[in-house]
């Protein structure tokens, strides 16, 4: 057994424990814990190269060797020399479909391989190649690559120093190593020390002699072993860090690099307002009672950056699993672009606004880095998913209510609180058990005592139609008696200590050790653990919850794994760290969806994350605190997840830790009903805290705006399956709708659900109005900033400007900032003009009950009159969807008609038949038609066989609404349309 050095007595260890996870609900984060830069030597040092090359005007010692170039169908490669120390690195710039492109840069002759196996596990596919239509080469080796002449699209390879110039519309958008910080640490042998000449000297010469040897330089030291705290790391590779700065100059604002509690738009981390002074760290961490508006890391890590403006987006994804940090600065006008403009005098347009640019600094692995040329956001969506993976498909009961506490203590308190929620009407779907079902946190057991008939439990929860969550953790009790245990440990499933004996350290069973999932034995191992004869007494109707895959280890340096443990392949887990958890989510999703015959979509909430994450599942923000602060930071940390490729997440609703006062509960159910993943969970030290308990108002304010989500899942479920295709997040920053607006690229107490819905959660303790920006089109946008001229304009030249409409009250609304009551029963929703929302009225105890419910159409009308909308429908469990088993349709609203027409790709095969079929019977049933400029004479319904009728109406004069009641169209059919006279 190998702790890191560290030797805890066994015994003091569940004291230990219980002080640091029972005691610390008065405790806020431990940050010393956790390390600082100037704590990871990998990080000073690279902070140190910067602030050198800086020094030295952004000098690189890197030059290509131009006659080591090749080029070859979209593959460009070369030698690239470090001047200072001879080693020589390959070069390879691969140009793929879809304005994307990669650099991979690794050691020509490294002492041994460097770690390169991460596409296995987090690209979806093989990128494609594409041939450029232009190369220009100069003798020194600089090469101009013209990818798309009309788009202007270039890469410039200059060859010394070595950089790289990714240009939109002959604009450098993206610039690797235009700083000088480029630095790759080849991989050395470690330094003999040098033995002191003991001959013919005094015992005190000698000793002075031996003193000298070990006074190493700290620096030096710590390039071969680092200690934090109590634990040291043997380093046996020495330094091997991997370091690039990204420029993305002319963009002011970048976001992503998930997971931190901290702002949309990425502050600045050395000098510069309200700057942080640590970079902002990927290294996936349990970090208990983490503090907000802070850039240490959590649970997750997605090496991808966005960066937008006005009239352009660009990205980069790099690609790396090992502890990773990322400097932010941001400049006025550069000098790194006059030196770019001699470099390359046709630049027309060089951006003179301000400009980011970034350092990345990995502590080991190779560069392996993505560049996105959007050029718009939703581009930049497809562009990554379509390399990462499309996001699942979420089961329809997945983003609906769930309820969950640690914990549901037995059978019958699941009983009971299930049956709460039908006493008071309010819908869920799922119920969760936490580690306290087991038998002993031996995962996959039951505690037969608590729970004595697990598949009558969920049978019965089946028959409402709902569903079971089970927790299973990654760490496996040492038990020779646990199965589990015993067969991995017989296998040689898991991950190793540098002597080849198991890891062992502590998670909640006690002495544990970790199934090593980077094995390909050990995933087909674990996917077989959830056929219903492995885990006992289990049946479809039960999903699961992988926690603490961080992996969280409570007494390892930073409660993690020691970064000198083996995976397979002998690879040490330094260089995986962040990718373990998501190939442990993903065996898990895998075993879920093996365990039928007919796969159903699987549900598994995964806490760690890492790029590729969101081929398998949702994900949520870990331990936060019931108070307004965390809250309120819910937003930015799930809109910037949402924006990595992430869409399925969500914060515990009320806070884990601490009991939330019930308005604090109310406004955290108003947030969380418009995020994506919806789940209400609390610390086992919490109070209860089921929707009824606090009485009134709170019970029914829970219940509306629990049934409100509920009503609004079609339009939901449309939303994930655009996240499926394209990658775009259905929580959405207001700039991804508004990119053009200014004003909305650091917003992100507010954000819109889909195109469609505007949210503006309040989340001031006490606030009975909240500020909302509604912002219009682009006349608008010119408008809303000289509001002065607004009432002229209008009226000079009669512009109705794009509406948008109280959600609630149907009130309409101009574009413009906007002081909305927001009592506790309200959140401020708005309806953006132009946008059809399809709807599920009738309250159901559960979504399995509204599958064959009609519609309501919400119709918000633009300045024109006209709006738009989509609906996406499946049977919600299995994969039939892939072969056409689904429905999917526009609505078109124009001159005061409604027509829909089918986006089904192939509508005519048998599936899709098939399934319109069983859907037949489901009618549009009420349309709510916002911003309808007069009373109309009639209604009149034209039917699929072209004949016509008249339906009845309502007209409400001063909303300008007009509610159309039961127009008993189908909601597969095609021909029908519904006009108002
Ligand atoms: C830590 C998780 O973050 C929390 O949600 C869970 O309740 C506890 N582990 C116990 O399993």
């Amino acid at each position: 057994m190998l702790l890191g050095r560290q030797k805890l007595k066994p015994l003091l260890l569940p004291l230990l424990l219980l002080s640091v996870f029972l005691l610390h609900s008065s405790i806020a984060v431990k940050r010393d814990d956790f390390k600082t830069c100037d704590q990871a030597a990998f990080c000073r040092r690279n902070r140190a190269y910067a602030d050198k090359a800086l020094a030295d005007s952004g000098h690189s010692p890197y030059a290509l060797l131009p006659e080591s170039i090749r080029f070859d169908d979209g593959l460009f490669t070369a030698d690239v020399r470090n001047t200072l120390t001879n080693v020589i690195l390959t070069f390879e710039l691969h140009l793929l479909e879809d304005n994307t492109a990669r650099l991979r840069i690794n050691e020509k002759k490294p002492l041994k391989p460097r770690y390169d196996e991460l596409p296995a596990f987090v690209l979806a596919k093989e990128p494609v190649h594409i041939k450029p239509e232009k190369v220009a080469q100069d003798q020194d080796g600089t090469t101009i690559i013209t990818l798309d002449a009309t788009k202007k699209t270039k890469v410039v390879v200059s060859a010394n120093p070595l950089r790289v110039d990714f240009l939109v519309d002959d604009v450098p958008v993206v610039s690797l190593n235009d700083r000088g910080f480029f630095n790759f640490e080849h991989l050395r042998k470690k330094p003999e020390p040098e033995q002191p000449k003991m001959v013919d000297q005094s015992a005190e010469q000698q000793e002075d002699a031996a003193a000298e040897v070990t006074e190493q330089p700290e620096e030096e030291k710590q390039l071969w072993e680092e200690t934090f705290k109590t634990w040291t790391d043997p380093k046996p590779n020495g330094p091997e860090s991997v370091a690039m700065d990204i420029s993305f100059p002319g963009f002011a604002y970048v976001y992503g690099v998930p997971e931190h509690a901290s702002s949309l738009s990425l502050k600045e981390t050395r000098g510069g307002d309200n700057a942080y002074t640590e970079p902002y760290r990927l290294y996936n961490l349990d970090v208990f009672e983490y503090e907000v508006d802070n850039p240490m890391a959590l649970y997750g890590s997605i090496p991808f950056m966005l960066a937008h403006r006005k009239d352009l987006s660009a990205a980069v994804f790099w690609m790396n699993a090992a502890e990773t940090w990322i400097d932010v600065v941001k400049t006025q006008d550069g000098k790194s672009q006059s030196t770019l403009r001699r470099l390359l005098p046709f630049v027309t347009n060089p951006p003179t606004k301000s400009s980011t640019h970034t350092h990345w600094i990995s502590e080991a692995g190779i560069v392996d880095l993505f560049v996105f040329l959007g050029p718009t956001n939703e581009d930049i969506f497809r562009q990554y998913t379509a390399l990462t993976g499309a996001p699942a498909m979420p089961a329809s009961f997945a983003i609906a209510y769930h309820q969950c506490r640690w914990n549901y203590i037995n059978q019958n308190d699941v009983a009971e609180v299930d049956a709460g929620f039908d006493t008071h009407d309010i819908p869920y779907d799922v119920i969760w058990l936490d580690i306290e079902h087991t038998d002993g946190k031996r995962y996959m057991t039951w505690d037969e005592a608590k729970f004595p008939d697990p598949m009558k439990m969920q049978n019965e929860l089946a028959a409402k139609g709902r569903k079971l969550v089970t927790i299973v953790d990654p760490h496996i009790k040492r038990d020779d008696n646990y199965h589990i245990s015993k067969e991995a440990q017989d296998l040689g499933l898991f991950v190793k200590t540098p002597a080849g004996d198991d890891y062992e350290g502590w998670c909640w069973p006690g002495s544990s050790s970790w199934v090593d999932y980077t094995n390909p034995a050990a995933r087909n191992w674990w996917i077989k653990k959830f056929a219903f004869d492995q885990y006992k007494h289990t049946t479809e109707n039960l999903h699961i919850w992988n926690d603490m895959n961080e992996p969280s280890v409570f007494n390892g340096p930073e409660i993690t794994m020691q970064k000198e443990m083996i995976h397979h392949g002998q690879w040490e887990h330094r260089v995986l760290h962040n990718v373990f958890g998501t190939i442990y989510h993903g065996s898990t999703a895998q075993g879920i969806k093996n365990r039928t015959p007919i796969a159903t979509r699987p549900f598994v909430l995964s806490r760690a994350f890492f790029a590729g994450t969101q081929r398998h599942g949702a994900i949520w923000t870990g331990d936060n605190m019931a108070t307004w602060d965390q809250l309120r930071y819910t937003n930015p940390m799930l809109l910037t997840i949402g924006v990595s490729g992430l869409p399925f997440a969500g914060a515990d609703v009320g806070g884990f830790f601490n009991n939330p006062a019930p308005d604090l509960l109310v406004r955290w159910y108003q947030a969380g009903a418009f995020q994506p993943f919806l789940r209400a969970h609390a610390h086992i030290d919490t109070k209860r805290r089921e929707p009824w308990l606090f009485g009134e108002p709170y019970t029914t304010i829970i219940r509306d705006v629990l049934r409100e989500r509920y009503k609004l899942l079609p339009y939901w479920y449309t939303l994930f399956f655009d996240a499926h295709r394209k990658g775009i997040p259905a929580m959405r920053p207001m700039f991804v709708e508004f990119p053009k607006d200014e004003e909305t690229f650091a917003m992100d107490d507010q954000f819109m659900v889909g195109a469609g819905l505007l949210v503006k959660p309040v989340t001031t303790e006490g606030a009975d109005t909240a500020e909302v920006y509604l912002p219009g089109d682009e006349i608008s946008i010119l408008v809303l900033h000289h509001l002065w001229t607004l009432a002229l304009i209008q009226k000079c030249f009669a512009i109705r400007l794009q509406p948008w409409y109280d959600y609630r009250s149907f009130k309409p609304y101009p574009p413009r900032r906007h002081t909305v009551a927001a009592p506790l029963d309200i959140v401020p929703v708005f309806v953006r003009g132009g946008h059809i929302i399809p709807r599920r009225d009738r309250p159901r105890r559960s979504s399995a009950g509204m599958k064959l419910d009609p519609f309501t159409l919400v119709i918000a009308l633009d300045n024109k009159g006209q709006s738009t909308g989509t609906l996406y429908l499946d049977d919600g469990e299995t994969y039939a969807f892939e072969t056409g088993a689904y429905i999917h349709r526009s609505f078109h609203y124009a001159s005061g008609v409604l027509t829909t027409r089918s986006l089904h790709l192939d509508p005519t095969s048998a599936a899709a038949r098939g399934f319109a079929k069983a859907l037949e019977g489901v009618r549009v049933e009420r349309l709510i038609i916002l911003g309808a400029l007069q009373q109309p004479a009639k209604v009149i319904v034209k039917d699929e066989d072209g004949t016509e009728r008249q339906v009845e109406f309502e007209w409400v004069q001063r909303e300008k609404r007009l509610t159309v009641r039961d127009p008993r169209v189908s909601v597969v059919g095609d021909k029908w349309s519904v006009r108002v006279v």
